[in-house]
């Protein structure tokens, strides 16, 4: 029966979308003189604008009507009640719980998890502020100047995009982040630092991860040797859910910072392993990080649909890949500091909602998650920016945009925002033949030429985009644009009626790889394998024969 109706909601929106001229944004502002106005909401410190879109009130209504039919609202109450959401790995994805305030009220199931969650982040602030204040030292009794945090994924992409983004020359440490098990990673950043004044931070969920044992390995290895066993010990500590595999590394307890196996990897920089966060810029800032994150999960649990920041991104997100078949999205974050933020975004989203089957098991009969990328503005602008102007296909923007630098240099920034608010207007309006002809017969350029160069210069238009306007970029802020991001996708789950929480499609080329080491090692050809992979490990064992083990 529900099904039914979110077949039914699903087919009027569909039809709504193959409508001629659905897809036109410009006679959408022509007929609306407050469309700015209607088609934007603030919530805390995020303004998001998704005027630029082609939703028109009835498409709007149709997405709203969706949202209703696919329980989007007693999904995300059972998300925040502690439900087992993630259903193929019987979890709950409590990732709200971790910024909660002492007073706030979460459970896992029937278990209240606030006093340990409290717990550790008492012993993480503890631990920082020891740090920093002298009482915690290097082994030779020395004030530490440099966190290396070691891991991947969601134990590295967000800590290294927060830590990038907030970074001020006052930051207590210098932080570094280490994820690639490629040696010249691990190489490049022994080059940077001293043992003798770095904490190292092994940060792993599940602590098998392949590429972060290694790194790990080699790190307790180079503090070894300059330290010894005793003050390498004083120079670690991991962030993990598994207890007993950082007893066995050789990490004393009071050196291990936990979490719970209801934190999703991409969802985890908010718990233990935002650690080297607290330790790079101070724990004041990773608070307000938290506190931030904090206003965004209130908003995402109480506001309304039709006024809920992540919902609304989400059915935007919905009418672009499905009703308009737009198979990418672009995220230009016209500020520096978020030069992180794509790469986050990408773990975030694709690993939640790169899904082909719905939680039935059902192959899904539409599409889900985009290709995400992204650069910072304007360098994007010198780089892929052509292909979104006058590609075949639209690829909507995330612009985000932030009012006041944290910096002097004030005609900088206006350059830098008269850029970005340019780019989501070209690809709004974009350039009509009769514009590009006056343009040109002013230039004083001859009729053929004109005639030959005219389809060139044509831009199209009416390409979407919504864009994030942020007072300025603080830990506050960002908090709440990066749960923005988070409710986004989960909201997105529950449309498609995908599980956004796991990701079994990271483990196949894990298991190969197994197989392949040992080949590398052997320097043949051990286990069946298609003709192009077995002569490739060829073509290696022969270029290579040092590779051998
Ligand atoms: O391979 C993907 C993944 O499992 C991510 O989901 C996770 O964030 C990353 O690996 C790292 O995992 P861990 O924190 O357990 O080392």
């Amino acid at each position: 029966m529900a099904e039914d109706k979110s077949e039914a909601a699903w087919a009027a929106l569909m039809a709504l979308a193959a409508r001629p001229g659905a897809a036109e944004i410009r006679p959408l502002f022509a007929a609306d003189p407050d469309r700015f106005a209607r088609y934007s909401r603030q919530t805390g410190d995020v303004l998001l604008d998704f005027s630029k879109t082609a939703l028109s009130d009835e498409a709007l209504a149709a997405l709203l009507a969706l949202a209703e039919a696919r329980d989007v609202a007693g999904f995300r109450a059972r998300l925040f009640a502690g439900a087992a959401v993630n259903e193929t790995e019987g979890r709950a994805a409590l990732h709200m719980a971790l910024r909660a305030a002492p007073e706030d009220q979460f459970s896992a199931g029937t278990e209240n998890i606030m006093p340990e969650l409290l717990a550790v982040r008492a012993r993480m602030e503890e631990f920082t502020r020891a740090v920093h204040e002298g009482r915690i030292l290097t082994a030779k009794g020395e004030r530490f100047t440099d966190v290396l945090n070691i891991g991947i994924g969601g134990s590295d992409l967000g800590p290294a995009m927060v830590a990038r983004a907030l970074w001020n020359p006052d930051a207590p440490l210098r932080g570094h982040f280490l994820a690639n098990v490629d040696g010249h990673a691990w190489a490049e950043m022994q080059a940077k630092l001293d043992p003798a004044r770095t904490l190292v931070l092994i940060a792993s969920k599940t602590f098998t991860t392949q590429e972060t044992m290694a790194n790990a390995a080699l790190a307790r290895d180079w503090l070894r040797a300059a330290l010894g066993e005793a003050g390498a010990s004083q120079h670690m500590a991991t962030l993990s859910t598994n207890l007993a595999a950082t007893g066995a590394f050789g990490i004393s307890p009071d050196r291990v910072f936990g979490f719970r196996d209801w934190v999703g990897g991409r969802f985890s920089l908010w718990s233990a392993i935002g650690l080297s966060l607290a330790l790079a810029l101070g724990w004041d800032a990773f608070a307000r990080l938290l506190a931030g994150a904090r206003v965004m999960d209130q908003h995402f649990r109480n506001a309304p649909l039709a006024e809920n920041l992540p919902v609304l991104l989400a059915l935007v997100e919905v009418w672009h890949v499905n009703g308009l078949g737009y198979p990418s999205r672009a995220v230009l974050a016209y500020d520096e500091r978020l030069a992180r933020l794509p790469a986050h975004l990408q773990q975030v989203e694709m690993e939640s909602l790169g899904k082909r089957v719905a939680l039935s098991g059902a192959p899904l009969q539409r599409a889900s998650g985009p290709v995400v990328f992204g650069e910072p503005g304007t360098n994007a602008q010198h780089s892929f920016m052509q292909l979104l102007h006058q590609g075949t296909t639209p690829v909507p923007v995330d612009f985000i945009l932030v009012a006041r630098p944290d910096h002097a240099h004030a005609d900088s920034h206006r350059k830098l925002l008269a850029n970005g608010l340019a780019q989501a207007e070209a690809l709004l309006m974009g350039k009509d033949a009769a514009a590009v002809i006056a343009e040109m017969r002013s230039a004083g350029v001859a009729e053929a030429e004109i005639t030959r160069l005219l389809p060139h210069r044509v831009f199209p238009g009416d390409r979407p985009s919504v864009t994030m306007l942020l007072p300025q970029l603080d830990a506050f802020t960002l908090g709440q644009l990066v749960a923005l991001y988070e409710h986004k996708v989960a909201v997105l789950g529950a449309l498609w009626g995908i599980n956004p929480f796991d990701q079994w499609g990271v483990e196949l080329g894990k298991q190969l790889a197994n197989v392949i080491l040992p080949e590398l090692s052997a320097g043949v050809v051990q286990k069946p394998h298609d003709a192009s992979t077995a002569g490739l490990i060829g073509k290696l064992a022969a270029l290579w024969p040092e590779g051998r083990a």
